[in-house]
């Protein structure tokens, strides 16, 4: 199963959700059942490693930051089983770019079932901005991995 957060810029919302998702499909023991990816609807950053304060906020809660930003590509859209949007944008600028089955594109708090539908865009925010950030996706995260799973033991039942 493989995973892909997207957000505007790739070096807030979704590197931080790669990490934290990585974290608990290590914590929950379903490594190499579960790859995650992140990447970003815009170019501004294409190859920059993730914000200072993004990497500063996972770092309070014991998560490492990896990678450098990179763009969504056209490939992404099939080669990912799930594809998860951090706010409405991003997930209007994905279903764009799909011409086929568009189902597996997904908000993260949508899919999680939260009452908001955006994870807010904390760059030209305070610090606090990028804490409340990692809590929302934290908290969606778990949710997620839970239907995740559950997919996982229903492929598994059928093979
Ligand atoms: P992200 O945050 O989408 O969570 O990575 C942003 C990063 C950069 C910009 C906007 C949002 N920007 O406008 O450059």
């Amino acid at each position: 199963m493989k995973v892909l957060f997207v957000c505007l810029g790739n070096i807030c919302r979704s590197p931080t959700a790669e990490a934290v998702l990585k974290d608990l499909v290590a914590q929950r023991g379903l490594d190499g059942l579960v790859e995650v990816d992140s990447a970003g609807t815009g170019d501004w950053h294409i190859g920059e490693p993730p914000d200072p304060r993004a990497t500063e906020a996972a770092a309070r809660n014991g998560i490492e930051l990896e990678g450098v930003a990179r763009q969504v590509r056209p490939a992404d859209i099939t080669e990912f089983d799930l594809i998860v949007a951090m706010d409405s944008s991003n997930h209007a600028d994905l279903l764009a770019m799909a011409d086929g089955d568009r189902e597996h594109i997904v908000l993260l708090r949508d899919l999680a079932g939260d009452q908001a539908s955006d994870v807010p865009d904390p760059y030209f925010g305070g610090e606090d901005g990028f804490d409340e950030v990692l809590e929302i996706i934290r908290t969606n995260c778990d949710v997620l991995l839970d239907r995740v799973e559950a997919d996982l033991g229903k492929q598994g039942e059928v093979a």
